[in-house]
């Protein structure tokens, strides 16, 4: 992988004329957001204004609404799940396209916080529980990002691993812990990806809030790390001008008030702030500016003519996916399914129809298109094989946003009912700032947006309509009146209640499948905050009518008894895997569970795909042929699982994290934070690294996954640092292997984990051919934080090399001896 290079030589001598020739109120003007997301233009400069958007899965732009639909990739976990910077870099390549198209700057991506309890919310959004793992993904994506002449974010600065109390908890992570499993991949990452921009996180660690932290802002992550990009704020964590500023903080989001702005010059003005502390942070601004192209006089670091070719995203989404998939079981070769074989196929399950292709949050993204299971396979299919399909478990478990069987589009109007702008919607949901109206209309003459058109249900009953957002609505469904009042703030509601807030329920309407009805919903006090800004937020949330749950249990088993084979597509919601809150549990929601076991009980092949971007309990797991777990697949989720089913591609991911049969087994799961303090007392053991000290085994240990081959694992060799691993592909097709190298102490110590990951190789291979693996043992392998000195210290001694298919599949071993001096 190349490295992004190091800031062109004349940026130092542009930096400093452009900061020369700014006062006190333009400089702190200059580290605060206009708005939500975009910093302010300095025409004196000829700097332009730097727009951020979120990341990671895609990149939304400056809206937050289907009409600006975005490239949706796999979830950061599926992506870890390959295994393969390359293809994270790809991923980032990609993602910067979207970003130019879009006029986006800076991703706020990639999230490398660490899976310490499967319960955080997030989860889905991470990459790993190891942080070699997390760090080598990440540093793919940033490069693929950079080289694209896009910046990308390292978030969340640091041990932001759970939600619970997100803005306030105050992380209590001993120093060993704090260097080798949350800092470490942050790290790794600036020294070999050069990230330019890192984001601090909302939580405190030991006691000091991150975006005031100056010990980690400044003292490790500049003075020790030589990390020269800007450091900004998660939006609206930076709170206090004064210790934010001291603490390291360049840039405080978003905007339009913040605590930098006139409150930092306020300060440097009252001698609290000294102005030298501000040029440092606008120096850090200019030079990012400057790599991005947005300052006058500097060549941006990846010029358009230098940046990689165009990529096809809908191919690398469906490329990513197919890569991601983990098969964990596979009885009797049950995949592939060979069609030729195959008279039918029962495709069971809400997610088979209703896809969940991402996770919840600030990672939202709206896209264009989603390819079903049902969508791919139907598609790939002989049309000779029958392909029935069943609900089995119904998990919506309220409304959601108007989407199937919705023609949409939003009517903006002035004062006198004129139509300014019309904008066609795909979800019936809108956010938009004051100054990024569609059509650019002004938004001072903006009067009432309505949305309107049609629906058309897809069953018979009562539906469920209701609205999100604040202010006064009219809702009305052919010619019936369903709603007309007012929604008010709460008065301890979340400060984005406007943009992420549940809707509320407003009355159900009969209506029958097919029969098209009008619907309208008018909003005549569209202008609000979104958030701590200007702009309009509402949407139309839909309940569709349910059937009996033991109803849809019986059909579902019913036309799995009559297939050859039986598909079953089991998923959580979006209130469970989310940002803003943690899951409280493992399980499955609805009877899903009981869906599994009743469909093994009647299909002897039958395949369990887990759409879920995060671990759950498979109680039934060793009663089912097949176990394909796929995450959240992104957009194109449904033609890559057709592919890996029908054997067409190989399942070709490895377990990221591991995953428990119980919840009550995971050695770390509290997220709940104790009189707003939680500990991580488990220092270094979290993941694979305290699953292996206990009694209890996993359900799938980390590093598992299974392909279509078989592979031999022949022999190991070591040349000074370089593991050579020879494998033979023992099975009947081409595949391609992940080979994992972990180290272990010969002399076992308590203070470390049995075994560690060291590094990995991808390998591919005809049937019979072998193959060799080449594979780096970096020095941190044989270091640890030395908490008296403050420093990494080597742990001189003989360690085992063992290669293998997972943490609990280790096929050959070799020794090495380290001395005192690594
Ligand atoms: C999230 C960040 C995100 C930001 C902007 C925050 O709430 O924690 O990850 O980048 O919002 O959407």
């Amino acid at each position: 992988m190349t490295v992004t290079h190091q800031p062109r030589s004349d940026y130092p001598s542009i930096v400093e004329s452009s900061l020369a020739a700014l006062d006190l109120d333009v400089k702190t003007r200059l580290l605060s957001g206009q708005d939500l997301w975009s910093l302010p233009a300095l025409p004196q400069i000829g700097l332009r204004s730097l727009v951020m958007s979120d990341g990671p899965v895609g990149v939304r732009g400056d809206g937050w609404s289907s009409d600006d639909p975005s490239l949706t990739l796999p979830s950061p976990t599926a992506l870890a799940a390959t295994w393969d910077p390359e293809t994270a870099r790809r991923a980032g390549q990609v993602l910067a396209q979207e970003a130019h198209r879009k006029g986006v700057h800076m991703l706020l991506a990639p999230t490398i916080n660490m899976h310490r309890s499967p319960l955080g919310g997030r989860h889905f959004e991470t990459y790993s529980e190891d942080p070699l793992l997390t760090a080598r993904i990440g540093g793919g994506y940033v490069t693929g990002v950079q080289e694209s002449g896009v910046a990308a974010t390292i978030k969340h600065f640091v041990a932001n691993d759970a939600e619970s109390l997100r803005f306030t908890v105050n992380n209590q992570v001993p120093a060993r812990a704090l260097r080798e499993m949350y800092l470490a991949p942050f790290e790794d990452i600036i020294a070999t990806a050069r990230p330019w921009a890192v984001m601090s996180a909302y939580n405190s660690v030991n006691n000091t809030t991150m975006s005031a932290h100056r010990d980690l802002q400044v003292g490790v992550l500049r003075e020790q790390w030589g990390f020269d990009g800007v450091v900004v704020s998660d939006w609206l964590a930076a709170r206090d001008t004064v210790a934010a500023a001291e603490g390291g903080l360049d840039i405080a989001m978003p905007g339009p008030t913040t605590v930098f702005g006139p409150a930092l010059a306020a300060a440097v003005r009252a001698g609290l702030v000294a102005e030298s502390v501000v040029d440092n942070a606008v120096r850090h601004v200019l030079l990012l500016a400057a790599r991005l192209g947005l300052l006058r006089g500097a060549a941006p670091m990846a010029p358009e003519s230098e940046r990689p070719a165009l990529i096809d995203g809908p191919a690398l989404a469906r490329d990513i996916a197919a890569r991601s998939f983990v098969m964990v079981r596979n009885e009797n070769a049950s995949l592939p399914l060979r069609p030729s074989t195959i008279g039918s196929v029962a495709l069971i399950g809400c997610a088979a129809r209703d896809a969940r292709v991402l996770g919840g949050g600030s990672a939202t993204v709206f896209p264009a298109h989603i390819v079903s299971p049902l969508d791919g396979l139907r598609a790939a299919l002989p049309a000779e094989t029958i392909l029935t399909y069943a609900v089995g478990a119904d998990t919506r478990d309220g409304l959601e946003s108007a989407t199937t069987g919705f023609a949409l589009s939003a009517l903006l109007r002035d004062e006198a009912g004129r139509v300014l702008a019309e904008q066609p919607l795909t979800v019936g949901r809108v956010r938009w700032m004051d100054n990024a109206l569609p059509g650019g209309i002004d938004y001072d003459k903006l009067s009432s947006v309505e949305l309107v058109d049609t629906f058309t249900p897809r069953e018979s009953g009562p539906h469920q309509f209701g609205i999100s957002g604040l202010g006064a609505f009219q809702l009305r469904v052919d010619d019936r009146a369903v709603f007309d009042g007012v929604h008010e703030l709460a008065e301890d509601a979340d400060p984005f209640e406007a943009l992420m807030g549940k809707p509320t329920p407003h009355g159900s309407v009969a209506l029958e499948a097919g029969r098209t009805v009008t619907v309208s919903l008018r909003n005549t006090t569209p202008k609000g905050g979104i958030g701590p800004i200007q702009g309009v937020s509402f949407g139309l949330a839909l309940r569709e009518p349910r059937t009996d749950d033991e109803q849809l249990l019986t059909e579902a088993v019913t036309a799995a008894a009559a297939a050859d084979v039986a598909v079953v597509v089991v998923a959580t919601t979006d209130t469970q895997e989310s940002e803003g809150f943690d899951r409280t549990d493992l399980r499955l929601p609805g009877r899903q569970d009981e869906l599994v076991a009743r469909v093994a009980a009647v299909n002897p092949r039958t395949i369990v795909v887990v759409n879920t971007g995060s671990p759950v309990e498979l109680p039934w797991r060793d009663d089912v042929s097949a176990i394909l777990l796929t995450w959240f697949p992104g957009q194109e989720g449904g033609a890559a699982l057709a592919e890996v089913l029908l054997g067409q591609r190989e399942p070709g991911g490895r377990l990221p994290t591991t995953w428990p049969s119980d919840l009550a087994d995971a050695p770390v799961s509290e997220v709940t934070p104790d009189d707003g303090v939680l500990r991580y007392d488990e220092g270094i053991f979290i993941g694979y690294r305290a699953w292996q000290r206990g009694q209890v085994r996993p359900a799938y240990p980390f590093g598992h996954g299974l392909g279509y081959t078989d592979w031999s694992y022949d022999g190991i060799g070591l040349d000074a640092r370089t593991a050579r691993i020879r494998l033979r592909n023992t099975g009947g097709r081409r595949g391609r292997e992940i080979i994992q190298l972990y180290i272990a102490a010969e002399e076992f110590d308590a203070a470390r984990p049995h075994r560690w990951l060291a590094g990995f190789a991808a390998v591919e291979a005809e049937p019979g051919a072998d193959v060799e693996a080449e594979i780096v043992l970096p020095d941190r392998a044989f270091q640890i934080w030395d908490t008296k000195c403050d420093t990494w210290t080597v742990v001189p001694g003989n360690y085992h090399v063992q290669a293998g298919r997972s943490v609990e599949d280790v096929r050959v071993s070799t020794t090495i001896r380290i001395d005192a001096a690594g």
